[in-house]
């Protein structure tokens, strides 16, 4: 993710830039950058790495002319944290400036093509290439600059919200597919292009939300009289928008209508596994090329992170028939005299700071292991040690629950399992079409169903959850958000360990959350009335409802992508119980984001 903002108006924008840009580093801020068009029809461009903040206090971000411009804070995903990378990115005739939040799937086959018309490039972006894809259709096709943009969108493949501008024609194009991006109308005809509302919500509370497709023209060169329009770049038709009106005020603004970062975290999940989804092919190759090679794979991570190592675990035996060691990060140093120099140990942070993750890379590296990261900052401590690392690409993750980040570890996971058994493309598919289900499971209606679920549990003093196989990992992930947001003690259970002893822990009313998934049913049912006939109080996660559970929930069957798509009323579920109980959701007592100390 990253913060998008543009402004067309008659006042100074330098300004107005700068504030969107601090309101949306929430979304990203490893570097950013601002341009706009001075007197001289120039472009003036200030960008670094860094905060905003940080920024501004080096290259004073203000002093820059004009009243039209453009800035993005990124969250990077393809090139380092460098000034070259930082955007906006420029065509090679300077006449073009881009701003991009999202991933160009098909960046190197364009950038090939754009280097063979004799393009050169100075950033290791995806972004750079829809620069100088529009300087293309311009100069050497001879299109008029929103022609140029069109075919320029038209031949990007993967998710992106990207803005535009042109120095000469002093215009603004501003579309989406996929990440998010808002038009917001300003009082003195001026107008506002941003990732999120946040960004201009003082300047105006009118906006237009737009589509997948929808792309914004907005002119007012040569004296006219300031306008913009809306087509759809696939079709050059016109869309029609409705202009609404937001409700709520600026110091809720990160938030959106939520309330918490957690729940604006759970609901970013539509989006977010599918840009974690969304890696670079040749990189997944070498990771798997590296796993096959290897004589013993390690899974390490702790808290979610290891929940995520131990879903994949199974899903590395069943979709590839490949074993894995699926081991807590803190615990790793009792395995030390197993790794050789072709062990292979991927560790999963999202943070890539979490101290006892650090401490084990450091041991198999001295042991010659070979590293590979999975992580959401780029940057941070566990890329530097790796060989190899890839990128959740869903943006900060501001709440201390592991949300987005979890199912985004999944979606990496998967895809490395899916890719591993030869069927990547499957994988991939599947990923993708996953959005149609987690678009539902975030929606406010099954928020209110949830809500009506937490108002039954928030008086209990123990909750137990079950599950088998990677949805054991998935019980494990339930508990744990339960009870460290919650403050309720909740327990996982594998579900065929209840009667080894755990289930003289069911009296009355217990409550027990069941995940089940059509592989698993038939067992974890026999479990389910194990608890039953106890008297415990069940309730079912799963495709269809059972007669033997108290409650149910429903999300549909998604086989070996079930632990991404059943966390997901669970996540909801804490929230509910800590909003109930009067805890702070995005600050639970005693935890911190990154675990830094031993
Ligand atoms: C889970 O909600 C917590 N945030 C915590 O368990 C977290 O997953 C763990 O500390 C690992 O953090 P990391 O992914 O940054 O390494
Ligand atoms: N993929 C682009 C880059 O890495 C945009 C990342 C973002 O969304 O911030 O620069």
């Amino acid at each position: 993710m990253c913060g998008i903002i543009a402004y067309y108006g008659d006042e100074l924008a330098a300004p107005i830039l700068l504030e969107g840009l601090k309101r949306l580093e929430y979304r990203g801020y490893d570097s950013a950058g601002i341009v706009t068009i001075d007197s001289k029809s120039e472009f003036q461009i200030k960008k670094d790495i860094g905060k905003v903040l940080e920024i501004h206090e080096r290259l004073n971000l203000m002093d820059l002319e004009g009243t039209t411009g453009i800035a993005h804070t990124r969250w990077a995903t393809h090139g380092g944290v460098t000034r070259e990378n930082a955007h906006p990115q420029i065509s090679n005739n300077n006449k073009i400036a881009v701003i991009h939040n999202g991933i160009i799937e098909n960046y190197k086959e364009l950038k090939a093509k754009l280097i063979s018309e004799g393009f050169q490039f100075s950033s290791e972006t995806d972004t750079e290439v829809v620069p100088n894809l529009i300087e293309y259709w311009m100069r050497i096709r001879g299109l008029d600059f929103v022609h140029a943009v069109f075919n320029s969108f038209q031949s990007l493949e993967g998710n992106f919200a990207l803005v535009v501008l042109d120095r000469d024609s002093k215009t603004i194009v501003g579309s989406k597919n996929g990440s998010p991006l808002v038009l917001g109308i300003g009082q003195n005809n001026d107008f506002f292009l941003a990732s999120d509302i946040p960004a201009f919500l003082d300047k105006t509370k009118d906006v237009v939300y737009l589509y997948d497709g929808d792309t914004v023209i907005i002119t007012g060169s040569s004296g006219a009289k300031r306008s913009y329009e809306i087509l759809d770049f696939r079709t050059g038709n016109p869309v029609d928008r409705l202009i609404q009106s937001v409700s709520w005020d600026i110091e809720h603004a990160a938030k959106g209508e939520f309330d918490h970062f957690m729940l604006k975290e759970i609901s970013e999940q539509v989006e977010t596994i599918q840009s974690a989804a969304s890696q670079d092919r040749e990189k997944i190759q070498d990771i798997i090329q590296r796993i096959k090679k290897a004589r013993g794979v390690f899974l390490i991570g702790c808290g979610s992170s290891f929940h995520a190592c131990l879903s994949a675990s199974y899903l590395f035996s069943k979709l590839a028939s490949f074993h894995v060691n699926a081991v807590l990060a803190s615990e790793f140093s009792a395995y030390e005299d197993f790794l050789k120099e072709d062990t292979l140990v991927i560790a999963v942070t999202q943070s890539g700071e979490t101290i006892d993750v650090l401490d084990a890379i450091k041991t198999a590296k001295q042991k010659g292991c070979q590293i590979v990261s999975i992580v959401n900052v780029m940057g941070s401590s566990a890329t530097q040690f790796a060989d190899e690392s890839l990128f959740l690409n869903v943006g900060p993750e501001v709440s201390v629950l592991s949300t987005k980040t979890y199912t985004a570890q999944l979606a990496v996971l998967t895809l490395l399992a899916f890719s591993l058994a030869g069927k990547y493309e499957e994988g991939l598919r599947r990923l993708k079409y996953l959005w149609n289900i987690v678009y539902n499971l975030t929606a406010e209606s099954m928020r209110i169903r949830i809500k009506q679920l937490a108002d039954e549990l928030s008086s209990h003093d123990h909750i137990f959850v079950l599950g088998r196989g990677s949805l054991y990992a998935t019980a494990l992930e339930a508990a744990l958000k339960i009870k460290e947001v919650s403050y309720i003690h909740a327990e996982a259970f594998a579900g065929g360990e209840l009667k080894h002893g755990p289930i003289s822990l069911i009296g009355k009313g217990t409550p027990c959350i069941v995940f089940v998934s059509k592989d698993t049913e038939s067992k974890i049912l026999s479990n389910a009335m194990e608890v039953k006939s106890r008297g415990g109080y069940l309730i079912g996660v799963g495709s269809h409802k059972i007669d033997t559970f108290d409650e149910f929930v429903k999300v549909p069957e998604s086989e070996e992508l079930n632990p991404i798509s059943q966390i997901i009323p669970i996540q909801i579920l804490s929230y509910q119980l800590a909003v109930i109980l009067g805890h702070d959701p995005d600050r639970p007592r005693n935890l911190a984001k990154s675990v830094t100390v031993r």
